[in-house]
């Protein structure tokens, strides 16, 4: 009778106790989950001004909207001409600086999305509703990028960058930006690329290379922009057509493969409702019997992907039960938040930390999911059909040369032991430069 009793007071001791925990580790002067890894640089409260912005006090007074403009008009140009040009100057109530920024000098801020919300309840409302739709997702993005265990890892010039995109989260100036907040800006692919470009998410490569990217580019400058987002206005898609479908505030509503990180089946009934969502999307243009062939492309090259992966985790897996990674996880530096190095292999293992400390075989397989995997998806989803064998070309390498440093690893193993050889690098990798700099510096 009293047993059940302990484990149920042990059950919720543990939980509180995990919770307690959660909420000293954002108690320090970063924010998110590592809070007390690293501390804010000045310029943080431009990326996340609800949590770092703080005023300059240089400037006294409380002023009227036209004040504000008069005084800038010699300040900052630049953005009083911006501000002219915008709907907000040219509304018939006028949104004067004071509007977004407050009327108090002393006490100035920065606008954060709820400003905004002030007056576009309905923006606001979509796109803190995105929340509902779970990671990857712009409202999630500050605090994903912040407890992502490289954020902290890294050094923090490394890392600094990552607020900078992230920020997406945190206010709303990404895509129609200060201060014209123009939204014919926001529906050209210009506006989403700032950030969506790069090795791991080359939405931009693989979209300027598609069927729809080609004629954006080619006809695009000819398009009367001020018109919104649907069926009707523009002859091709862009970013913000497919992925903000309607102008709607989201981008995470019809997200299936969830930016290629995981192994998905698109045959679950939650699944083909999304892809349903996308057929009718490009049935504003194309036959709706296409777009599902087009799309379940997709699906089979993601299959194909998976094949490859799955494959070169279990060799490493493998090397790594045999004790035969070299360096072994313990003959190299810890992260800065471990006690104890460890082998990094596969999502759930902590890829997203396996950028530096990890033997050959370990990076190669690395870059083979990080690059080569997660590019190839994105030009399957976009339509950049060279890129996929590109893509698959990598990765088809990486997993032949995997597999020979795995005999290799092996061979070399049998060798030493018949000579008597005790391999060791005696913490060769545990000093130098990086390494230290790295620990000191987060
Ligand atoms: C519709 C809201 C809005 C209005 C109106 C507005 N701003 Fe801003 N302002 C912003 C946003 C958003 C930022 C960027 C905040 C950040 O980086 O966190 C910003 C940043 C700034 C900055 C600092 C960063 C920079 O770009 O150099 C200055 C200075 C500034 N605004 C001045 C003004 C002045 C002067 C006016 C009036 C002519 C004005 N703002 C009107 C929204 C507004
Ligand atoms: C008498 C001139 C003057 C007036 C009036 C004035 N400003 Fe400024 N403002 C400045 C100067 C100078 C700076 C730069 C201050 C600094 O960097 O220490 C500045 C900076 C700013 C910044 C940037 C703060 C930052 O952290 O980057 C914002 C935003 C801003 N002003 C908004 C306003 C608003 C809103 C009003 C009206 C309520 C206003 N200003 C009225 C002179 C003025
Ligand atoms: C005090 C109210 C107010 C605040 C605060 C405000 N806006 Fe506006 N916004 C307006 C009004 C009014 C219009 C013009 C609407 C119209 O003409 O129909 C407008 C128009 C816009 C447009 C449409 C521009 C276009 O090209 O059609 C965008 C985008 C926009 N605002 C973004 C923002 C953002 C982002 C913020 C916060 C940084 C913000 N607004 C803060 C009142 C506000
Ligand atoms: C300031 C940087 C920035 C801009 C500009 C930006 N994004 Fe993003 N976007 C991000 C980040 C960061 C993430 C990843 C969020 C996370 O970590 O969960 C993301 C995620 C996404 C996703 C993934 C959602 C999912 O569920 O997989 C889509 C789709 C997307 N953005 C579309 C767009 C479009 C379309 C535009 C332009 C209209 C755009 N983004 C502009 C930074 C940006
Ligand atoms: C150039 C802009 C950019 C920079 C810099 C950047 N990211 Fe991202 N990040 C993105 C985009 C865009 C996505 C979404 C990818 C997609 O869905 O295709 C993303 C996705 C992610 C994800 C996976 C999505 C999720 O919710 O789990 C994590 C974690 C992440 N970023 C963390 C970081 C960290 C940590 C850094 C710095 C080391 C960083 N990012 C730097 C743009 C950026
Ligand atoms: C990922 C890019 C992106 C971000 C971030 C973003 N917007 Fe927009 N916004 C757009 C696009 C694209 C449009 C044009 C939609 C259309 O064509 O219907 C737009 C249009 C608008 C409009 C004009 C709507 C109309 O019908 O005239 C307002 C107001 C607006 N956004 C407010 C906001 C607010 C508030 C935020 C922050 C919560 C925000 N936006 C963040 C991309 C973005
Ligand atoms: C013709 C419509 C279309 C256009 C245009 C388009 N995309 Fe996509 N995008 C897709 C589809 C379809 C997927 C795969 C969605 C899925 O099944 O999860 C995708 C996936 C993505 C993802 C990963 C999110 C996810 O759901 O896994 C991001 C981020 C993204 N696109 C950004 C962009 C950016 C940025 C642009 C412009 C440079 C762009 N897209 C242009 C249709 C489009
Ligand atoms: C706003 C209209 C529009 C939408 C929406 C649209 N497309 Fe297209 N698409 C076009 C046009 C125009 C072309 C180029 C002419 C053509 O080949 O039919 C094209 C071409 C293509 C091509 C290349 C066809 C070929 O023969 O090479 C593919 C694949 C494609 N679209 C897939 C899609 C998918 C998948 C979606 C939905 C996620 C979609 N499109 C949404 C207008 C659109």
């Amino acid at each position: 009778m009293r047993y059940p009793l302990i484990v149920l007071i042990l059950a919720l001791t543990a939980l509180a106790g995990g919770f307690a925990f959660v909420e000293w580790s954002k108690g320090g002067s970063g924010a998110g989950l590592y809070s007390r890894h690293w501390s804010p640089e000045a310029v943080q409260g431009y990326w996340d001004p609800a949590t770092f912005y703080q005023s300059p006090d240089s400037v006294q007074g409380v002023f009227k909207g036209e004040e504000c403009v008069q005084c800038h008009e010699a300040v900052t140009p630049g953005i009083v001409a911006d501000w002219r040009n915008s709907r907000h100057a040219k509304a018939g109530e006028r949104v004067w600086c004071s509007g977004c920024h407050g009327d108090d000098h002393q006490r100035l801020h920065l606008p954060t999305p709820a400003v905004c919300g002030g007056c576009h309840g309905k923006q606001h409302g979509e796109f803190k509703a995105e929340a509902d739709f779970g990671f990857p997702s712009h409202v999630l993005a500050m605090d994903r990028a912040l407890s992502a265990p490289h954020f902290v890892d890294k050094p923090k010039a490394e890392v600094q960058s990552c607020v900078q995109c992230h920020s997406v989260a945190t206010k709303c100036d990404s895509c129609h930006t200060r201060h014209r907040f123009d939204a014919a800006e926001a529906r050209r692919p210009e506006a989403c690329i700032t950030c969506h470009s790069g090795p791991p998410h080359p939405d931009d490569e693989t979209y300027f290379a598609s069927a729809h990217g080609r004629l954006y580019r080619a006809e695009g400058d000819q398009w009367d922009w001020s018109k919104p987002l649907v069926k009707g206005n523009y002859k091709v898609p862009t970013c913000a057509y497919c992925h903000m479908e309607g102008g709607r505030h989201q981008v995470a509503n019809k997200s299936l493969w969830k930016f290629g990180l995981l192994e998905v089946n698109p045959h679950t009934a939650a699944n083909k409702a999304l892809r349903r969502d996308w057929v009718g999307l490009c049935g504003d243009c194309h036959e709706a019997e296409k777009a599902r062939q087009w799309l379940s492309d997709l699906d089979r090259e993601r299959k194909q992907a998976w094949k490859m992966l799955n494959e070169a985790e279990a060799i490493l897996k493998g090397l790594r039960t045999e004790d035969l990674l070299f360096p072994a996880p313990e003959e190299r530096p810890a992260y800065p938040l471990e006690q104890r190095p460890r082998a990094h292999i596969g999502f759930y293992e902590g890829q997203a930390s396996a950028f530096y400390n990890v033997s050959a075989v370990e990076r190669d397989y690395f870059e083979m999911w990080y690059f080569d995997s997660l590019g190839a998806y994105k030009a399957a989803a976009h339509g950049d059909w060279a890129r996929i064998s590109k893509g698959h070309k990598g990765m088809a390498a990486s997993l032949e040369k995997i597999r020979q440093q795995a005999g290799s690893l092996r061979d070399l193993k049998i060798v030493e032991q018949k000579a008597g050889i005790e391999a060791s690098t005696e913490g060769l990798w545990q000093r130098g430069a990086y390494t230290d700099y790295n620990r000191d510096q987060n």
